[in-house]
């Protein structure tokens, strides 16, 4: 077994990894890494930005837009591990607090749904599912009693696969609820929530758009790749940003972040199995990988 700290194309906390043997170095592989890209680390700041803004009549608020699969539920995700709920256990006032809430936007949304999809994120399990203004008082006041700051709704393009009155009630819904809690909101969706939000004028004022767009390839789309392979234990370097595997990684991805990263962790896992322990464009076709556009036409 070769010790560790011999593998110098590997990031320090990874170099442990590649001693491991074959299965625990694939699970490894297939596991979801935060990656702190600088557009990513832009719109944790934003966010950021919102949630310490003092409470006001006019809460800002703001849209994490961009194509599916590039991101986007990932930087939420992080921002909310990064403000955690205290159990009510830890309180002075035996209250637990929630500082950051994050939904999904139910599909054929109503207000029931959504919340329900509220109360459930809040840990309540059992609410009456017949009446919206009891519902809707239940969610509000237990988002003030636990101190909810922000609520984060994923999946927000969803609002659009309701019918028009639909549409118009739950829009209708985040305004208010954004003004009786003061708490700012962050909606996170494809262009399509764009267009659900721009189709309220209220709204429109109030989200401002933070782009999530697809990849260039460029220097900060090598940089993905090279933070990328330093997080994989291989025992071998693959030199992912190289030209000639970087431009054949990004054709197939398309651009999208999680078509790059599902390209090269397969690559990985066969890199493992197969004992080549380095990625090469061979073996990333070999990994079996189909391109979005592939895998579109694949769907009958
Ligand atoms: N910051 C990141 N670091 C590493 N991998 C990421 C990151 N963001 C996204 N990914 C990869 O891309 C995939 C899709 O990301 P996700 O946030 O679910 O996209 P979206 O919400 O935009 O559809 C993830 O499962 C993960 O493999
Ligand atoms: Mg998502």
């Amino acid at each position: 077994m070769e010790l560790s700290g011999d593998y110098p194309h590997l990031h320090p906390s990874a170099r442990a990894w590649a001693d491991e043997d074959a299965p625990s170095r694939v699970r490894r592989i297939r596991t979801d890494r935060w990656i702190g890209y600088a557009r990513a680390q832009a719109a944790l700041a934003a966010i950021e930005d919102v949630l310490s803004f003092p409470k006001r009549t006019r809460m800002p608020n703001l849209l994490l837009v961009g194509p599916t699969n590039n991101g986007k539920t990932m930087i939420v995700e992080k921002f909310r591990r990064s403000h955690p709920p205290l159990a009510a256990a830890d309180t002075e006032d035996g209250m637990a607090r929630i500082p950051v809430l994050k939904i999904q936007m139910p599909a054929g949304p109503d207000e029931l749904r959504f919340f329900g999809a509220i109360l459930e994120a809040l840990g309540m399990n059992q609410w009456s599912r017949e009446r919206v203004a009891a519902q809707q008082s239940l969610a509000t006041r237990l988002m003030r009693s636990t101190d909810v700051r922000m609520l984060i709704i994923d999946e927000l393009h969803n609002v659009l696969s309701g019918s028009a009155v639909q549409q118009r009630r739950m829009l209708n819904q985040l305004r208010w609820l954004g003004n009786e809690l003061q708490i700012p909101l962050v909606g996170v969706g494809t262009a399509e929530a764009l267009r659900a939000i721009r189709s309220d004028d209220q709204l429109a004022n109030r989200f401002e758009p933070l782009a999530l767009p697809v990849w260039n390839e460029d220097e900060a789309y090598r940089r993905l790749l090279s933070t990328l392979e330093a997080l994989l234990p291989l025992r071998a370097p693959s030199g992912l940003a190289q030209p000639a595997l970087a431009e054949k990684i990004f054709a197939m991805s398309e651009g999208v972040l999680g078509e790059i990263v599902s390209i090269v962790t397969r690559a990985a896992a066969t890199a493992v199995t197969s004992g080549a322990e380095a990625i090469t464009a061979k073996l990333i076709e070999k990994s079996g990988f189909i391109s979005p556009t592939g895998r579109r036409r694949v769907n009958v």
